[in-house]
């Protein structure tokens, strides 16, 4: 009997010291303690997981570990350590965590959240090839009839607070035509109603560590009927909307229901001399998810960004007046702004960038996942882990950006220019991927090596088109309205400081803001683009 029992103390014994010993050999970053099995899961559920982690990085660095159940955790805080990682290394960090969530909700066609391989990259292909940098301003035309459409609803909606949901409509129309040809009226449209419920389940799915199903895969077996069994419930009431998203759009273009150039139609030509029925079959699927995603990925993010710069703007009459000196003397009071301004206009592309990075739009990036084991600065990473990066903190470091929670676009400018020395928060608040060959990628002439590698970055493929939208609404709004704090019903003005909410996708909130015209010249030029 002691003889078992002695046994089975020294059997923990030497098995705890061979855990000591492995783990002294392969160190794990720091990080805040966890619980024993669920580790830190409570952690995750926090309102503004973006600011709890950046106080903890005060303790524990820039590279910190955590685990939720069996699942492990990097949150990167520092740029250069996200670029080490997912740019220079992107043959280990360029996956995505399988998520279980999303493959009961129906999301799990989105790329952003897809394991890397062959699916992941034909849909990335479809979307490369109609949105890389050469081909976006092909879609100018459309953005500018939809925005100049915004600016005379503008006019209309000069009271006491500005209805924003004109934004989320502009930028609905816009993406809906160029996509899918397809033109709608209002918000009240079915296609809209679906891809705004569909998001919900999107961001719904997406609250830090609300689903622990994610982190504990087997739970996904539970049945719906089992009390607390709440994200079976959920799952099921989600998958035929997403559906409905993915397919009615699609399928009113395959089936000749629109008659708009979009990139359907394009990717739909080219499936179309496809002699296997199989393989077609396929790359039609591909197509459709690659349009989805497109679709859900341009409308939350830009809407997040317009609101930080209406936000913005609403508390900073200041910046709002700088901004117009340099349009009148670009553009002049005799017509609106064009995207051939946008090289002439560098403030207005200083506040372009510090609403990207004031308010950041996807405060923890979007998360990859390390499909080996590594080690970075000692460190043992392994295989399986989970990288998030904590953009919001990288963009609100106060030794790259003073004063970080203040609006000020003036931080990107040195005599009169932008100023190269300030990091481009573009370089992080459109994500981590393989960067380092963006910028020659077609002005070489089209290498086809430059071109695959290109193409497997997995940072946002629509980050030119989100630019040329925000870049033409914001010149056009500046030169044509004041914008102002919004009144109460006493005839006070509110505070229109916003603060950052939300989960994957977030938004700057209250909306306290509201537009007025800038005069009677600006009110012609906005009627005239009707003509
Ligand atoms: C302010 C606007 C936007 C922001 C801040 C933003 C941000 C991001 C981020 C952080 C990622 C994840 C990249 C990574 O894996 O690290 C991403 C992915 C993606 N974005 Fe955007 N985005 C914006 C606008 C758009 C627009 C306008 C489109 C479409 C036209 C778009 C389409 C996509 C797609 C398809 C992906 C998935 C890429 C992949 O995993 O291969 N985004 N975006």
């Amino acid at each position: 009997m002691v003889s078992t029992v002695t046994m089975i103390v020294l059997a923990i014994l030497s098995i705890t010291v061979i855990v000591l010993r492995r783990n002294r050999l392969r160190p794990l970053p720091p990080g805040p303690p966890g619980w024993p099995i669920i580790g830190n899961l409570f952690d995750l559920q926090q309102e503004f997981p973006w600011i709890t982690y950046s106080n903890w990085s005060k303790t524990y660095g820039n590279i910190m570990f955590m685990r939720a159940l069996t699942t492990p955790m990097l949150i990167v805080s520092s740029p250069d350590i996200a670029f080490d990682l997912m740019d220079k290394r992107s043959a280990i960090y360029s996956s995505k965590p399988t998520s279980v969530v999303d493959e009961m909700t129906g999301w799990d066609f989105a790329l952003s959240l897809m394991p890397y391989g062959q699916r992941w990259r034909n849909i990335r292909r479809n979307v490369h090839e109609h949105f890389h940098q050469m081909v976006t301003p092909n879609y100018r035309d459309k953005q500018t009839k939809h925005i100049h459409a915004f600016l005379r609803q503008c006019l209309g909606n000069t009271a006491k607070q500005f209805n924003s949901t004109l934004v989320r409509q502009l930028l609905a129309t816009t993406v809906l035509d160029v996509v899918y040809g397809i033109r709608i009226k209002d918000m009240d449209d079915d296609y809209i109603k679906t891809i705004v419920e569909a998001l919900e389940v999107f961001g719904e799915s997406k609250i830090s560590g609300k689903y622990w199903v994610d982190f504990m895969p087997v739970l996904k077996y539970v049945p719906r009927w089992v009390p607390g069994a709440a994200f079976a419930k959920f799952a099921a009431r989600s998958r035929p909307v997403v559906e409905e998203m993915l397919n009615r759009p699609f399928n009113a273009v395959r089936d000749g229901e629109t008659h708009n150039d979009c990139v359907a139609l394009s990717m739909l030509a080219k499936i179309e001399s496809q002699p296997d029925i199989e393989k077609k079959k396929e790359e039609e699927m591909y197509a459709k998810y690659a349009t989805g995603i497109l679709y859900s990925g341009a409308v939350e993010t830009t809407f997040s960004l317009l609101q930080t710069f209406f936000c913005g703007m609403a508390m900073r009459p200041d910046i709002q007046q700088r901004a117009r000196q340099e349009l009148d003397s670009v553009v002049g009071p005799e017509r609106l702004p064009t995207y051939d301004d946008q090289d002439h206009l560098p403030y207005v592309q200083a506040i372009f960038m510090e609403c990207l990075r004031w308010m950041t739009t996807v405060p923890l990036g979007v998360p990859h996942s390390a499909t080996q084991d590594d080690y970075y600065d000692g460190y043992f990473i392994p295989s399986g882990t989970i990288i998030v990066p904590n953009a919001w903190h990288m963009l609100h470091n106060p030794e790259e950006y003073p004063e970080p929670d203040k609006f000020n676009p003036d931080r990107f400018i040195k005599d009169g220019k932008i100023n190269p020395a300030i990091r481009d928060p573009a370089t992080i608040a459109f994500g981590f991927g393989r960067r380092s060959v963006r910028s020659d990628v077609h002005e070489t002439g089209y290498s086809q090596i430059l071109f695959i590698l290109y193409m497997l970055a997995s940072i946002c493929p629509g980050r030119h088109f989100a630019k040329d939208t925000a870049f033409l609404v914001i010149a056009s709004i500046l030169h044509t309205f004041d914008v102002k704090p919004s009144i109460d019903e006493n005839g006070h003005e509110l505070d229109p400081t916003p603060q950052l909410h939300g989960s994957m996708v977030s938004f700057p909130s209250p909306l306290n803001y509201r537009l007025k015209s800038r005069s009677e010249a600006a009110e012609k030029l906005v009627h005239a683009t009707e003509l």
